[in-house]
């Protein structure tokens, strides 16, 4: 039986000792600077991270099946997983043709925002994702500030008992089946909050380390399995020493 989502970047992580999933997001004027950086830092980095994410940084400028899937099949042949970080957010027919694109590009997982709802919103494309053993993430609170104006509303339920808006999609995330969920480590109480309802249930992805003010090592004592970083690592002039200091400090 081929392995889950979840199997394989568990296994990568324990290969690799490392919890980083490198944020691929670089900025160049050209396309052919786009793909030559993102090879290059695959061919110093991969043998010490967990996974890759690819945002819009690489998304919108490249062609998806030609130079996307050139560096999705070159993370590949590192034996590791590549996540596209589009916060998928609409209904499901347009998610549908979406999340199909990035499955033919080969990615592993989707980050999805759980505002949209199950019926008509993530249903099929969770459902689909697991049939092709791929793997869904969902949002449930942001790194950036703005995050509690969203994500970090009280509401209330059917019974009137009041809750965070995060709590309910982490309860959502567990009942849809999703893979693992996206939590800021610039809110370490709500990181550890939602680490205590989630943990062994759901992968926990922590972004936010670094640039935004998170600290990796305090993610993942509050409860994160993966942190997310980017530019502390690509934009420094050591990306391998920065990457190897984080992964000694959170996976010793
Ligand atoms: P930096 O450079 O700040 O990059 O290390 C972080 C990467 O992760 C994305 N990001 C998020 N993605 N939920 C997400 O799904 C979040 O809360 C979040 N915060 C940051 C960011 O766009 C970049 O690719």
């Amino acid at each position: 039986m081929k392995k889950s989502f979840k199997d394989r970047i568990l296994i990568s992580s324990k290969d690799r000792s490392s919890r980083v999933v490198l944020a691929l997001d670089i900025i160049a004027d050209r396309r052919s600077q786009l793909i030559d950086r993102a090879l290059s830092l695959l061919n110093k980095l991969s043998l010490h991270i967990a996974a890759v994410k690819l945002n819009y940084h690489l998304l919108l400028p490249l062609n998806l099946f030609t130079d996307v899937k050139r560096i999705v099949n070159h993370v590949h042949e590192y034996e590791l997983q590549v996540i596209a970080d589009l916060k998928l957010n609409d209904i499901a027919s347009t998610n549908l043709v979406a999340s199909n694109y990035l499955w033919k590009t080969g990615f592993d997982a989707i980050i999805a925002n759980p505002f949209i709802g199950y019926e008509e919103g993530l249903e099929p494309v969770i459902k689909r994702a697991h049939d092709m053993d791929k793997g869904i993430i969902l949002l449930a609170y942001m790194s950036h500030k703005g995050s509690r104006e969203g994500y970090g509303l009280t509401i209330i339920d059917q019974n009137l008992r009041q809750e965070k808006i995060y709590e309910l999609f982490v309860k959502r995330a567990i009942e849809w089946n999703a893979d693992g969920i996206v939590v800021g480590a610039t809110d370490l109480e709500i990181l550890s909050s939602i680490a205590s309802r989630a943990k062994g249930k759901l992968l926990i992805f922590s972004p936010g380390i670094g640039v935004q003010g998170g600290d990796a090592l305090k993610a993942v004592r509050a409860g994160a399995d993966f942190i997310i970083v980017g530019r502390s690592i690509i934009d420094s002039e050591e990306p391998l020493s920065k990457l190897i200091e984080i992964n000694e400090a959170t996976y010793p």
